[in-house]
């Protein structure tokens, strides 16, 4: 039995990775699967929110109870998020987008040839950090995956990102497994959580962000 810490919260999340077309047969993505955001919209829905996800393409069947939104691209994903987050108490940004895109993605197949191909790419809109800094934004939630100085590194985003709360991992621990450790950072400092599954861990992180915004930080 599940304590329903959420009712009457609505929240936003976002997961999986985005696909950023070079021409109609090429992309570039990444390897998330989407399971963490998948969990934490699960155990959203378990503690009492009207969950609300935001997913690039995945392998995953949508959780009972969870309105899933499809996207493709990060420009994709910007879009359905801005046009659901006026209504929202929480946003946590699970999904892995793409930190660059094509200038110009190709309307025909790009032919090969024997030389060097360049592609052009620009940064994609950092979606969290919008939803942060909109006049009156609800509670947000950041995640970072790092191959290595985890801790410092989500410090930083944190503070870049104008967040109550960031939760970070290793990716050589979370990437594609079930499995995972979470160590939030919050005003108060560091908390590592139980190792354990991509479910129980985003359990715990929900529980923390209830009581942060049951203390009104
Ligand atoms: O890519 P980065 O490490 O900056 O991601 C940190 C957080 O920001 C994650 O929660 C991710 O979902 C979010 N993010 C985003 N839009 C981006 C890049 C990251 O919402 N373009």
């Amino acid at each position: 039995p599940v304590e329903p810490v959420l009712s009457g919260k609505r929240i936003l999340i976002t997961a999986g990775p985005t696909v950023e077309a070079i021409d109609p047969v090429r992309a570039i993505t990444n390897f998330s699967t989407g399971k963490m955001g998948y969990a934490v919209a699960q155990a959203a829905q378990a503690m009492g929110a009207e969950v609300t996800l935001v997913s690039g393409p995945t392998a995953l069947a949508t959780p009972l109870g969870v309105k899933r939104i499809n996207v493709t691209s990060a420009g994709e994903m910007l879009n359905a998020v801005m046009q659901h987050i006026e209504e929202q108490q929480v946003f946590i940004a699970v999904a892995a987008v793409a930190d660059y895109r094509p200038t110009t993605p190709q309307l025909h197949k790009i032919k090969k040839q024997q030389q060097a191909l360049m592609l052009t790419l620009e940064p994609c809109p950092d979606i969290l950090a919008k939803v942060a800094t909109l006049p009156k934004p609800p509670f947000c939630v950041g995640f970072a995956a790092e191959s290595e100085n985890v801790l410092e590194y989500a410090a930083q985003k944190r503070l870049a990102k104008q967040l109550p709360l960031i939760a970070a991992n290793l990716v050589s621990i979370a990437m594609g497994g079930d499995d995972t450790q979470l160590t939030l950072i919050d005003d108060q400092g560091q908390h590592a959580l139980a190792a354990g599954s991509k479910l129980a861990s985003a359990h715990l992180l929900l529980q923390h962000i209830a009581a942060m915004l049951a203390e009104n930080r």
